[in-house]
């Protein structure tokens, strides 16, 4: 199992979950309560599953695909460890993972 932390966009609320691993980030935040549309269902088409990673689990992760950096160029308030939780399933070599929701 993995520790998911997310933080809230004003830091003020902290949610933890166990999540399984090969769980779909985005899946884990929405059942989590998290305020995250995933409009488009994973397609990479709208930037709504954006989240902000802390540089440890942004480091463990895979590097994004180059689809995932284009479309992170149109997600506000996108940052250096910003990724799309559509785009994440959650590795047998990761225990804990932190995740920021960025500001409306
Ligand atoms: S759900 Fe649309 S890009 Fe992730």
């Amino acid at each position: 199992m993995i520790l998911v932390r997310f933080t809230s966009a004003d830091g003020g609320r902290v949610t933890e979950v166990q999540a399984h691993h090969g769980a779909r980030l985005l899946d884990i935040a929405q059942t989590a309560g998290q305020p995250l549309e995933g409009t488009c269902g994973g397609q990479l088409a709208c930037a709504t599953c954006h989240l902000i990673l802390s540089p440890e689990s942004f480091a463990a992760l895979p590097r994004p695909s180059a689809e995932e950096e284009d479309m992170l160029d149109f997600a506000p308030g996108a940052r250096a460890t910003s990724r799309l939780a559509c785009q994440i399933t959650l590795p047998a070599t990761l225990d804990r993972l932190e995740a920021h929701i960025p500001p409306a």
